[in-house]
Order: C-alpha cells, then structure tokens, then sequence
C-alpha cells in the first residue's frame, strides 16, 4: 500500500494500539507516531517518532511534508472528565487540532483524515436506549460539545472542500495496554486491574448506570475499516453510531467475580456520574453495519476473558 499514515496522540489508549496495527498493516516505515511526550516504548521505537503538539498546524505540515504523509490520525484530546476541570484549555486542544487539519487537507497537503467523535456528543435531551444515528444532540459537557462541534465541521469540510474525513462515535473504550485518562467510561478498565491487585474495587459510577462500551480490537478494527472503505460508502459526514457491549458496574463485577470470586465491588459516585448520567444506555450503529460493513467480535464474557488473562 502507498499510504503514509501519520498518528497525532499516538501514546495514549487508542493511539497506541492503533499505531501497532497501522504498522502491522502498512508497514513500520509508513507509519509516523507523534505524540506531545514520549510515552509508549512500542511506540517510539517500532517505526519513525516525533514529537509533536496537536494544536501546531505548522508543525504538523512539516512532519506531512518530511514524510509524504497521506493520512492523518488525529486522536490527541482531552476527555470528558478532566475537561470538564479545565473547559477552556479543553476546547482549545480539541477543536484547534481539528480545524489545523482539516484546512491541511483542504489545502490539499493529505488526502484523508480520521477523527473520533464519541457518544458525549449525546446529551440527557437524546433517547437513551437504542439512540438513533440522527437524533436530539444537545450534549452538557465541554468535552460534548467540542465533540459535536468537530462532527460539524467535519461535515462542513466535506461538502464545502470535498475533504474525505470520516468519523466513529466511540463508546467507552476498554484496554489492556494503555490505560485511559481523564474519562468517564475509565472505570470499566480500572476494575480489572483492581479486582486482580486487590480483589476490590470503588467504583465512582452507581451499580446500575448503563453506558455502551466496547473492546479495544473491535474500535481498531473498526477504525482502520472505515478508513479503508470506498468513498462512495460513507454516506455519514459528522459521525457514525459505533456499538458493542452496553452494561452497568454491576454487571461487569458479576463477570469479574466468574474469575475471581472474592471480588468485591463498592460504590462511591462523584461528579462523573453526571456525565454518565447525561449520556446514551444503548446506541443504534445499525447504520455504519448497513454502509461499511461494521461488525463487533467481543461481548463482555469474552472480553472480561481477554482482560484477565493479559493484565496476569
Ligand atoms: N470514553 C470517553 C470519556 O469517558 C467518552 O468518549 O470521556
């Protein structure tokens, strides 16, 4: 493949998995980590690295131009817990990075670009079960609305200037490797290092708050498909609908407690189960299954199976 991938954030959760596999894909030359800091070893040392801020258009024209870049990953941002301590650096980050490269693709210095969006872009105002690709979206927290904000544009820049960007609404993320930072989906991956450090875990989400999740392979395989799918097959410029698994604390400690059945589960909310709470239970992704043939492979028995087995 002639592609030249360029990752922006490529040492945080999704990045650096993302990088492994664009590396296995299109090979460890064509493929340029950046972060803001070195971070992951695998990252850094498997294929060319540079650091690189995700709000400095200037500096990330000259990594696309050293390196012929074609595509840009763009997967530096602040989530929504920790933008919610900080608004306005959030917003910045999260929308100044996005609008560097969407005029670099305007410009013509790349040829396509993927950027995620996430379920925060929903607010307490959409239906809650089974939401809709195309429905009420008035999103409550900062990191929400830089989210749909970045769908728009994305779609500005589409029927304006023909840029070919493509965008996932992810769930919650949940991983082995890398450990999420500042979200509120994090408990679902800080409990399994818990139940096998400790066999107990507080979790600062109630017993019964539902929120879609979803492993990490399936949100890279499902990254990677939609970039790789015919143009003419993404009829969904703003974002599409991603599901997997949906569950509550509750029922992710009776998987756990399957594999280790002295482990205890105890709540204590903060002021994450706000966010939460304004967020869908259930997504309808039944539309990116229709266009580019999205399928998940991991439930959450296999998927607690996967956990335990690599965090050992
Ligand atoms: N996982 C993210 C968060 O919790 C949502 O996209 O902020």
């Amino acid at each position: 493949m002639s592609d030249t991938i360029l990752i922006i954030g490529a040492c945080g959760q999704i990045g650096s998995e993302l990088t492994q596999k664009l590396r296995e894909t299109y090979g460890n030359d064509h493929v340029v980590a950046t972060d803001i800091r070195e971070g992951n070893e695998d990252v850094t040392s498997s294929g060319p690295f540079e650091i690189l801020d995700a709000t400095d258009t200037e500096g990330i024209l000259k990594i696309v131009q050293k390196y012929k870049v074609t595509q840009v990953y763009l997967m530096a941002a602040m989530l929504s817990a920790t933008a919610e301590k900080y608004p306005q650096k959030a917003w910045e980050l999260n929308m100044n990075s996005l609008l560097g490269v969407l005029e670099l693709a305007k410009d013509k210095h790349i040829k396509q670009v993927y950027w995620p969006s996430s379920i925060a872009s929903f607010g307490p105002t959409s239906p809650k079960i089974n939401t809709p690709q195309q429905t009420i979206m008035e999103p409550t927290t900062v990191y929400g609305i830089s989210k749909l904000a970045g769908e728009h544009w994305c779609n500005y820049y589409y029927n304006r200037y023909s840029v070919d960007v493509r965008s996932i609404r992810y769930p919650g993320i949940i991983s082995w490797k890398t450990k999420p930072g500042g979200g509120t989906t994090d408990y679902a991956v800080d409990i399994y290092f818990k139940a096998l450090e400790n066999k107990s875990y507080e979790c600062f989400l109630s017993e019964n708050t539902r929120l879609p999740m979803m492993f990490m392979k399936d949100a890279i395989d499902a990254t990677i498909k939609i970039m790789q799918t015919d143009a003419a097959n993404i009829k969904t410029r703003t974002s599409y609908n991603l599901a997997a698994i949906s569950f509550t604390p509750e029922e992710i400690a009776a998987e756990i407690k399957k594999h280790i059945p002295e482990f205890k589960i105890s709540y204590k909310t903060d002021f994450r189960q706000q966010i939460a709470d304004s967020w869908p239970q259930v997504i309808d992704d039944s539309q990116a299954r229709q266009d580019w043939s999205w399928n998940h492979q991991f439930d959450l028995e296999l998927m607690t199976k996967e956990m335990l087995k690599n965090l050992q």
